[in-house]
């Protein structure tokens, strides 16, 4: 955690600089509504040197970078990093994205660390060790009602005229919920599920680097994640449900059946 949280910060120190004069930032589009800008590829590079330095050999995903095998005698560590979650708001000037670092060991999370590096918040956890935000503790909310839930979400990357499906959900559950937010992070919706800012999250379409630390945060934090279509694991499907015990069932039978 540690090399995590040092690593976090020293790659926050060039982004919090770049962010002040993002408007000379080089920025290009990868797909859809999908943005990236020269200061997530300069995070990249801090964080992969930095983790690289501290821990030699072990494997490195990243969302721009792509992925670095781990050596033999790694032990399956693998680092799963988003430089910056929420590039759109970052590029846009709006302070609301995050440094998203998970560890994974022979497939399985064992540490997580998300930093906003504008509100200094740095949630994170290790396995069996709890989760906290600074020096607090975390625990996922403990409403028991959808109609009291206030929920997240992320609108997915499509072509044009591809949103039906997802407007048929975000419809139903807004009818079914108290209210809805999307802020344009994942992993801080993540971690707003895991502090109890949110009661729950869901998402369709998204990648390791932007699940992998909220995870494990959430896990230890009490809370539950699912993947609504069924088919498994949200880190490999990308379609995340998160809340807490009470609220995921629900949750992810309002989803699967807005389009049924
Ligand atoms: C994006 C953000 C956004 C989510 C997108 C992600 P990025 O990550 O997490 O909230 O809706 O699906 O791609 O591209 O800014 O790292």
């Amino acid at each position: 955690l540690n090399v995590m949280v040092n690593a976090a910060k020293k790659a926050a120190r060039s982004m919090v600089r770049d962010f002040g004069e993002v408007e000379q930032l080089q920025v290009s589009l990868k797909g859809p509504s999908d943005f990236v800008s020269a200061a997530d590829v300069r995070a990249e590079k801090v964080l992969r040197a930095e983790l690289g330095k501290a821990r030699p050999g072990w494997g490195f995903l990243g969302e721009e970078g792509g992925e670095t095998p781990a050596d033999e005698g790694a032990l399956g560590h693998r680092w799963i990093v988003d430089p910056i979650d929420g590039t759109t708001n970052f590029i846009h000037g709006m302070p609301h994205f995050a440094i998203s670092i998970g560890l994974e060991r022979a497939g399985e999370l064992i540490a997580g660390v998300i930093y906003n590096p504008i509100t200094d918040e740095l949630f994170f956890a290790e396995k069996g060790g709890g989760a906290f935000l600074n020096e607090r503790r975390l625990r996922v909310a403990g409403r028991q009602r959808l109609d009291h839930a206030v929920i997240g979400t992320g609108i997915p990357h499509l072509g044009r005229g591809e949103h039906g499906p997802y407007l048929r959900e975000l419809a139903h559950v807004m009818t079914h919920t108290a209210g809805i937010r999307r802020l344009g992070s994942a992993a801080l919706d993540l971690a707003y599920v895991a502090a109890g800012r949110y009661d729950g999250f869901w998402e369709h379409g998204l990648k390791p680097w932007d699940v992998a630390a909220g995870i494990l945060i959430i896990k230890e934090a009490g809370g539950f994640v699912a993947d609504f279509e069924g088919k498994g694991d949200p880190l490999q499907t990308g379609n995340i449900v998160a809340a807490n015990e009470k609220l995921i069932g629900p949750l992810t039978d309002l989803i699967r059946k807005a389009n049924a």
